[in-house]
């Protein structure tokens, strides 16, 4: 199985923003956890971080045809980019959206997950835990 991971803008911020809220983890502890998900759970992961929407849209495209499922965390494009849902909706692959934080217990702009709308299910206020969570979901559900 295939399972590509997205990560929108400031995600590569991870243990130097806002600890109380994202945690002390690091965007390099991140990766290494989906190395050791991807070898424990015997799934090919690719993953991409962008600050940039269009490149999450282009990458959601390039996985068609080629990816099993999506795991996506489009940070602050969430809740924003109706660019990015609709790419979700084109190729039609599983895709799982995960938060670090609990987004429920924030700010009223956070309410709204455009791209939670394509998704089969979200996973928020886990931590980094919940992309391993995500790609264990796509794996029972999906492979
Ligand atoms: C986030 C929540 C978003 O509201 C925020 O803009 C982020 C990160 C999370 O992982 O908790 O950048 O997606």
């Amino acid at each position: 199985m295939k399972i590509l991971v997205l990560n929108g803008p400031n995600i590569n911020m991870l243990g130097i923003r806002e600890p109380d809220i994202y945690g002390r983890e690091t965007f390099a502890d991140l990766l290494a956890l989906l190395e050791k998900t991807a070898r424990e759970e015997q799934v090919e992961i690719r993953q991409f971080q962008s600050n940039h929407e269009g490149e999450l849209v282009d990458r959601i495209q390039a996985a068609y045809g080629v990816c099993d499922g999506i795991v996506i965390n489009p940070a602050a494009y969430t809740h924003t980019s109706i660019a990015i849902l609709d790419a979700l909706k084109a190729v039609g692959i599983p895709a799982v959206e995960v938060h670090i934080s609990d987004v429920s217990a924030r700010e009223d702009f956070r309410q709204v997950s455009y791209a939670g709308m394509a998704c089969c299910k979200t996973i928020a206020g886990h931590g980094i835990k919940g992309y391993r969570e995500a790609i264990l979901y796509l794996k029972d559900n999906y492979a």
